[in-house]
């Protein structure tokens, strides 16, 4: 562990009697007599504290301190103030001076306080540390999960990332099927090439395919020009064919012919057009499923199927939960300027116990919906949306209510007559017995 210290200061003797005693205690101790000297070997040596003067010939110690902090705020800087000027050692403070000491002091006292904010300095950098390994391993690209099911999916993604393999992604709605593609495509040696996106959900059959494939002037009424197809835009980059589930059988047949050869025709055209392009496509359905009701052409699935990555709900990964919360807050927060809003744990726990069936988009909308709503810094469970609040509560069935109730008024006649069993149970109108065996069902005392 590094622990070398700077001592600053004009006084031969101080200088002096501070190394030896740090040195005593095992430190690396350089000095300086001034403040330009002290300047120069710090920016040599890179020490962790620096213990300086205030009352220094030339430049004095809090030109020292405010040098030091522009270039490396981390820095432990520990001022000792002469005469009882607490005046600037306030100010010292203020630029971020770690501590004060005031001549005359005890040696001890001195080696105490350095020792001491060097528990400081370690418990800081080890805190940074851990948490930055653990935010990298927690995400990829703009992809939060600290859950093995998510790991899998960053060791998928940076595998196929380097290769121009088909890839298929399965998923429900709202699982970052897009953000996947979007990461495969980034984290490739395609990254400075276009990424295009065709839905193929949004098209009716011919409209898809001219989306595609683009048409020649005149190939129908409507073709006044020649249109460029999405598979020739794509070409070097990647093309993302979103919800290939929904693709009618004539348009998968056309799609077979480019994903084997990629080669395709304009519609209308004669010219055989030869691209290349990267396939991501993403599937809501289980593309096997279709391919057994007939719905999805057996060849075209294991053209596609190549490699699958599967998202798992959000339900089913509740652990990456907390981790989206807090990236979302932080998301929606900052273009406002405002201060980070914090989640209470209770509203943590409402968050973490819904099922989300539209998975981390839900997630998000609704964080957004509070960040933006919510003008405490604290969000508590009353400020998320209602149908979270009341989600923990399944419907009660009549009996339920009833015995609800029925507790309620067995303890409110129990107060009235002071706790006396006999009196209250004469009052309900049961026998002491059947009041005995209510107060044990109901737990009450
Ligand atoms: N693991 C994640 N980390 C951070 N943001 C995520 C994650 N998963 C999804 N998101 C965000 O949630 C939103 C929905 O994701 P995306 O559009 O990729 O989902 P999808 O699976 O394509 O949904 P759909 O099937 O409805 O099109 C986006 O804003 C996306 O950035
Ligand atoms: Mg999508």
């Amino acid at each position: 562990m590094k622990k070398k210290i700077l001592v600053v200061d004009d006084e031969e003797l101080m200088r002096i009697t501070l190394r030896d005693s740090l040195i005593k205690e095992g430190y690396e101790v350089e000095v300086a007599c001034d403040g330009e000297e002290g300047w120069e070997k710090f920016k040599k040596e890179y020490p962790v504290l620096v213990l300086t003067d205030l009352k220094l010939p030339g430049m004095d110690g809090i030109q020292l301190l405010e040098k030091i902090k522009s270039i490396s705020s981390d820095t432990i800087v520990i001022v000792i103030t002469g005469y009882g000027t607490i005046e600037s050692a306030v100010q010292a403070m203020k630029l971020g001076a770690y501590d004060y000491i005031c001549k005359p002091f005890i040696l001890e006292d001195m080696v105490l306080l350095v020792k001491r904010a060097f528990e400081v300095y370690n418990l800081r950098e080890e805190n940074k540390n851990l948490k930055s390994k653990l935010k990298e391993s927690y995400k990829l690209g703009d992809i939060i999960g600290k859950s093995e099911k998510m790991q899998e999916v960053y060791r998928m993604i940076t595998a196929v990332a380097k290769t121009t393999a088909t890839v298929i992604i399965y998923g429900e709605t709202g699982t970052g099927k897009e953000l996947v593609a979007e990461t495969i495509h980034k984290l490739s040696p395609r990254k400075n090439k276009p990424l295009i996106k065709v839905s193929c959900a949004a098209l009716p059959e011919t409209l898809l395919e001219s989306e595609l494939f683009g048409y020649e002037r005149g190939a129908f009424t409507d073709a006044v020009s020649r249109k460029i197809g999405r598979f020739e835009m794509a070409d070097g980059g990647t093309l993302f064919l979103d919800d290939v589930d929904d693709i009618k059988p004539e348009v998968q047949v056309k799609l077979l012919r480019v994903l084997q050869e990629r080669k395709f025709e304009r519609i209308g055209g004669t010219e055989t057009l030869q691209v290349d392009v990267r396939i991501i496509a993403a599937s809501k359905k289980d593309l096997l499923d279709l391919v057994k009701e007939g719905k999805f052409r057996e060849d075209l699935y294991y053209r596609l199927n190549v490699i699958p990555i599967y998202l798992a709900p959000l339900r089913e990964r509740k652990e990456d939960i907390p981790l989206l919360v807090e990236h979302f807050i932080e998301k929606y927060t900052k273009p406002a300027g405002d201060t980070k809003k914090e989640i209470s744990p209770e509203a943590l726990e409402v968050l973490v116990s819904y099922n989300w069936p539209g998975n981390v988009r839900e997630l998000e909308n609704v964080i957004k919906r509070v960040v933006t709503l919510c003008n405490k810094d604290k969000i508590t469970p009353q400020d998320l949306p209602e149908f979270l609040q009341y989600q923990k509560q399944p419907p009660k069935t009549i009996q339920e209510v009833v015995k609800e109730s029925e507790k309620e008024h067995i303890l409110k006649i129990l107060s009235q007559t002071k706790g006396r069993k006999k009196e209250a149970a004469k009052i309900l109108g049961i026998t002491p017995k059947t009041l005995w065996q209510k107060l044990k069902e109901y737990g009450i005392k």
